[in-house]
């Protein structure tokens, strides 16, 4: 029996390196924005076609080194704010952390709303000089209660040894101004537009607006990874669709610090509303029953939680690459393998229906 390597490369495949970036970054398409016309430009010749077919692309080259530097600055800034609680509750967020976090955090979901961990994790919403973390975490020689009656350290799963951090901004665009004009820029909105085939508007500010993430592998981290899931299941009731998420990449992404999983081709099956789901929420009556593009069921159910999917890929991403995904795509996040790392960026829904449709809804159906 012969080594792997010298197995037949399959058709249109060729063996050795110089074929390797091809292969690893499909999807990958570069845009010179200092060109008169740069969406005409011939590099980008195949996205549209690539997004219909796969539900997703990278466009690489849209901002410069300085502009990123930026975006990550204001990011990291109003990262702080919410942790010392300097910012406002709403800017502070519960809603996508690990149910299992805030359980072990002993912080009160349904007492705390949206905004109620911004506040150094106190679910009594009080300012705290203390700077203690929206992530259950206490700055280094802090002490280590959290809130009343709640401790964490050995039993509790959190860990006292590391530097604070919260792992979630919302509504970062009014923060940081670099994050809203990476949100609303004008090529990205003419691309959207092209992609989704007519006016197209963003999550509103008062609902989600833009989104800040800091996924971290430790105990003490209330987000580190997410199961299969599509965006279109966490609002089935709305008629905002279609739908495309943006990802601005501030971190590159790899196995160490965890990256993107995605079927391709996934955003045309008819995906049922998320009925079943490991977390035992509720759909509601008025949901549709399934979305996407075509009535063409899934060849299997999607997962409940982390399993490979037949046909499924790993994304990667270099630091100021901007994911476009339709929001009928089935994707998740793989956990980072590496303690000390992170794995941030940012980002926002964009829909192309009706906006009157667009309300709060939220169906937490993926596993954490
Ligand atoms: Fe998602």
């Amino acid at each position: 029996m012969g080594s792997p390597t010298s197995l037949p490369a399959p058709a249109g495949v060729t063996r050795g390196a110089p074929s390797l970036p091809a292969v690893a970054e499909v999807g990958v398409f570069v845009v010179d924005p200092t060109e008169p016309d740069p969406l005409a430009a011939p590099a980008l010749a195949g996205l549209g076609d690539f997004y219909h077919r796969h539900g997703f692309v990278v466009l690489r080259g849209l901002h410069s080194a300085e502009f990123l530097d930026r975006v990550e600055r204001e990011c990291v800034a109003a990262q702080q704010a919410v942790l010392a609680g300097t910012v406002p509750e709403r800017y502070g967020s519960t809603q996508y952390l690990d149910a299992r976090y805030l359980d072990r955090a002993g912080l009160d979901r349904a007492g705390l709303g949206r905004g109620g961990l911004g506040r150094a994790g106190r679910p009594d919403g009080a300012a705290d000089p203390s700077g203690r973390a929206s992530n259950g975490t206490a700055p280094a020689g802090a002490d280590v209660e959290i809130g009343a009656g709640h401790e964490i350290g050995a039993g509790h799963g959190i860990e006292a040894d590391v530097e604070a951090y919260v792992n979630y901004v919302e509504h970062v665009e009014e923060l940081a101004p670099a994050v809203r004009a990476t949100a609303t820029h004008p090529l990205m909105v003419a691309l959207l537009r092209r992609l989704l085939g007519g006016d197209v508007w963003m999550s509103p500010s008062e609902n989600d607006g833009v989104v800040y993430q800091d996924a971290r592998p430790g105990r003490e981290s209330g987000y580190s990874r997410i199961g299969w899931h599509s965006d279109w299941q966490a609002m089935p009731s709305l008629d905002v669709w279609p739908g495309c998420a943006f990802t601005l990449h501030i971190d590159a992404t790899s196995p160490a610090n965890g990256f993107l999983r995605v079927v391709p081709g996934s955003h045309r099956w008819a995906t049922p509303a998320p009925y079943r789901n490991i977390n035992n929420v509720a759909v509601p009556a008025d949901a549709r029953p399934s979305g996407g593009y075509t009535d063409v069921e899934p060849p299997d159910e999607m997962p409940l939680g982390f399993e490979k999917i037949p046909g499924e890929i790993a994304v990667y991403a270099e630091r100021g690459d901007l994911l476009l995904h339709d929001a009928y795509l089935w994707h998740s996040a793989a956990r980072a393998t590496e303690n000390a790392t992170t794995r941030r960026h940012v980002r926002a829904g964009y829909y192309s229906g009706d906006r009157g449709s667009y309300r709060d809804q939220f169906i937490k159906n993926a596993a954490r």
